[in-house]
């Protein structure tokens, strides 16, 4: 008799499935943690509030392609705003929530924003995280991080060569501490939203974009000061301009 082991995919998914009786019986307990995630010591630049231009999202959607071709000049600090407005800006405030321009499961927002900035206008190179409350980047370490994120992204040379890459971490517990194990699929649905907000406004302002699953989680959380449990890094984005 051949020993099959159980996929860890299925049994999460398994696991993770919602019932009825469910609903009935006591949660997991998964203690709440911050809702917005600052460097108060780093030194912040302030996101200028830009006018988002005029696009038709249908035309959008269908030149939208991913792109990995990037031309040296750099992105502009308005266009950089813009897209991290797109990805995670704050459209209205309801109570103590925040609602971004993406939506998220029980508005909790788990995922955290951070840039490998290579070449924007007005911006030193250096690893950054967005502030959300104050709409401005901290300024974690400075110089050009490209090899690095290359070498952690399996040596995909697009990595280095875009002007600017997304990093989205997830802080799990600010989505299980209400959802328990299954706020886990929500994370990575809320990741998914926002990237997509990305990628469409990256092809609203003529800019190149890639998504990127494949890199080694650890090296990336190192390189960004992450423990990989209370805070993981989920998922990359490359923006530059198009190199065709
Ligand atoms: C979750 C996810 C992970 C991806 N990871 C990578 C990646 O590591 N490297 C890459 O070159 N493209 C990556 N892509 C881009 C896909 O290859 C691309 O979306 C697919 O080929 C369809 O092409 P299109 O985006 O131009 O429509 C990823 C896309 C998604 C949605």
């Amino acid at each position: 008799m051949p020993h099959y082991r159980r996929s860890l995919g299925f049994t999460f998914l398994e696991g993770t499935k919602l019932r009825w009786e469910d609903l009935f019986r006591g949660r997991e307990e998964i203690a709440p943690t911050a809702s917005f995630k600052t460097y108060p010591q780093a030194s912040k630049v302030s996101l200028p509030r830009v006018h988002p231009p005029a696009a038709d999202i249908f035309e959008v959607l269908a030149r939208r392609r991913s792109e990995r071709l990037y031309a040296r000049r750099p992105l502009s600090l308005e266009e950089l705003a813009l897209l991290l407005w797109a990805a995670q800006g704050v459209t209205a405030r309801a109570g103590r929530y925040l609602l971004r321009t993406a939506p998220s499961a029980g508005a909790l927002y788990p995922i955290e924003t951070y840039l490998s900035v290579h070449r924007v206008e007005g911006l030193p190179p250096g690893l950054y995280h967005l502030e959300i409350p104050d709409w401005a980047l901290a300024l974690l370490s400075p110089g050009n991080f490209g090899p690095e994120i290359k070498e952690a992204a399996l040596g995909q040379g697009f990595c280095e060569t875009a002007a600017v890459v997304f990093v989205w971490s997830a802080v799990p517990r600010r989505t299980m501490a209400k959802y328990g194990s299954r706020g886990v699929r929500y994370i990575f649905l809320d990741a998914g939203h926002l990237v997509q907000n990305l990628l469409l406004a990256a092809e609203a302002l003529d800019l190149a974009a890639c998504p990127v699953g494949a890199f080694l989680d650890d090296a990336l959380n190192q390189l960004l000061g992450l423990d990989g449990e209370e805070e993981t890094v989920i998922y990359l984005a490359t923006v530059g301009r198009p190199g065709r």
